[in-house]
């Protein structure tokens, strides 16, 4: 069996690892790797992290690329890799425009198609956008779908998907995050927390100083969104009492106005984006995250630290029903009220800070396997 897995993000690759790594120790199964390279640092990141060289590189990331231009170069510089290779599967995972373009072209060349993560809808169209479009996309031209939790395979029933074709697998972050949380905290992260005194008492009062770590990059979120969170960001910074840790993504819609609002806030630390590494530690040693990132509302009920999700809407309920996420939107006020809340309210605080797991066990990577080996 002939396997292309096709991925261009940095978050695709944290989850496609350890699929990747699964197929390439099952025999049987040939396992190639080909990267549209949409994004260029952030997805080196992690190939150099979980071992990956990958066998086709597109190399396709272009300073503040169009959706147009980005969508027509992947189907001009994968078709040919499809036509060579002849693999039986494409593997594609999650919701960008590498997905939605990998899917429809393999589908163009009559091969098989995997989705890893599906059945993920907020029923909006435009939020989040485009990847609300880009996973039901994927989802359609899909022969075998991975979905991580059973409100995504009910999803995908209801869009008339066959029972068959649906295997219930969890989500492979949970396999990346075990493997990288593992991994000793790395001196960065130590040297970070101990220059910014995070956990040391504070000389006034008995508290000590708490991390709060924010992402924030949602094309739904540019603009007017983006500013709104920044404001709450330096409102909050100004307790004093907690040090903002925020990695900047390297999209010039999210540098500009991070870098104009924040560069200068006293408590505001802006970084660069951050490998996977670092950021998981710095994950699990934050008092609250605040995120409009998709992977962070799987990763961090894993590790019980409470996080608000800057977005109207979630595709991700699993972690709002178990009391680990809550939306609030980016609004200024709503944001520095529950941040707020969370911070000086013990209870309130505990009641969010639970750990449970409700998008894996960890095991996923394999299931994908076995259900790719069992398809008739
Ligand atoms: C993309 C995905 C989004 C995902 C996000 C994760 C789409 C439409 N969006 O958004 O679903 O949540 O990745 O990060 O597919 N850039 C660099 N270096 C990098 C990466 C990006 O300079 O390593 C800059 C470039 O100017 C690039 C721009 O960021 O053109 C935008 O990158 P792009 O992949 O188009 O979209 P993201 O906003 O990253």
């Amino acid at each position: 069996m002939k396997i292309l897995s096709v991925f261009g993000t940095r978050p695709e690759a944290v989850k496609m690892a350890p699929v990747v790594r699964a197929l390439a120790q099952t025999k049987g199964i040939e396992s190639r790797v080909c990267v549209t390279a949409q994004h260029r640092q952030m997805l080196d990141q992690v190939l150099d992290l979980f071992q990956i060289k990958p066998d086709y590189d597109l190399d396709l990331m272009r300073d503040d690329q169009s959706l147009a231009e980005l969508s027509a170069a992947i189907f001009t510089d994968l078709d040919p890799i499809l036509a060579g290779f002849k693999p039986d599967w494409v593997l594609v995972q999650g919701d960008t425009t590498t997905v939605a373009i990998t899917a429809l072209l393999a589908y163009y060349r009559r091969i098989r198609v995997g989705h890893v993560e599906a059945g993920l809808r907020t029923h909006d169209k435009w939020q989040p956008f485009p990847e609300e479009i880009n996973r039901r996309v994927a989802g359609v031209a899909a022969d075998l779908h991975f979905a991580p939790t059973e409100q995504a395979r009910q999803n995908l029933l209801r869009e008339g998907v066959i029972d068959a074709t649906i295997a219930l697998t969890g989500n492979p972050v949970i396999d990346a995050l075990q493997f990288v949380a593992k991994q000793a905290e790395p001196e960065t992260v130590k040297q970070l927390l101990d220059k910014l005194e995070i956990e040391k008492p504070m000389t006034k009062g008995p508290e000590t100083r708490r991390l709060v770590l924010v992402t924030a990059h949602r094309r739904e979120n540019f603009g007017k969104p983006l500013e709104d969170i920044c404001l709450a960001l330096k409102e909050l910074a100004e307790r004093g009492d907690v040090e903002i840790v925020y990695p900047v993504h390297l999209n010039p819609n999210v540098q500009e106005p991070v870098n104009r609002l924040l560069k200068h806030v006293e408590h505001v630390t802006l970084l660069p984006p951050l490998d996977y590494l670092p950021l998981v530690h710095l994950m699990k040693r934050a008092t609250l995250i605040l995120t409009d990132s998709g992977g962070i509302q799987e990763e961090a009920p894993a590790f019980g630290i409470p996080v608000l999700v800057l977005r109207e809407v979630t595709e991700r309920p699993e972690g709002v029903e178990a009391g680990t996420l809550k939306l609030v939107g980016t609004d200024t006020q709503r944001i520095v009220a529950e941040a707020t809340r969370l911070l000086d309210q013990p209870s309130a605080y505990a009641e969010m800070a639970k750990a449970v797991n409700p998008f894996g066990d960890g095991h996923a990577a394999e299931k994908i396997v076995a259900a790719l080996l069992n398809f008739k």
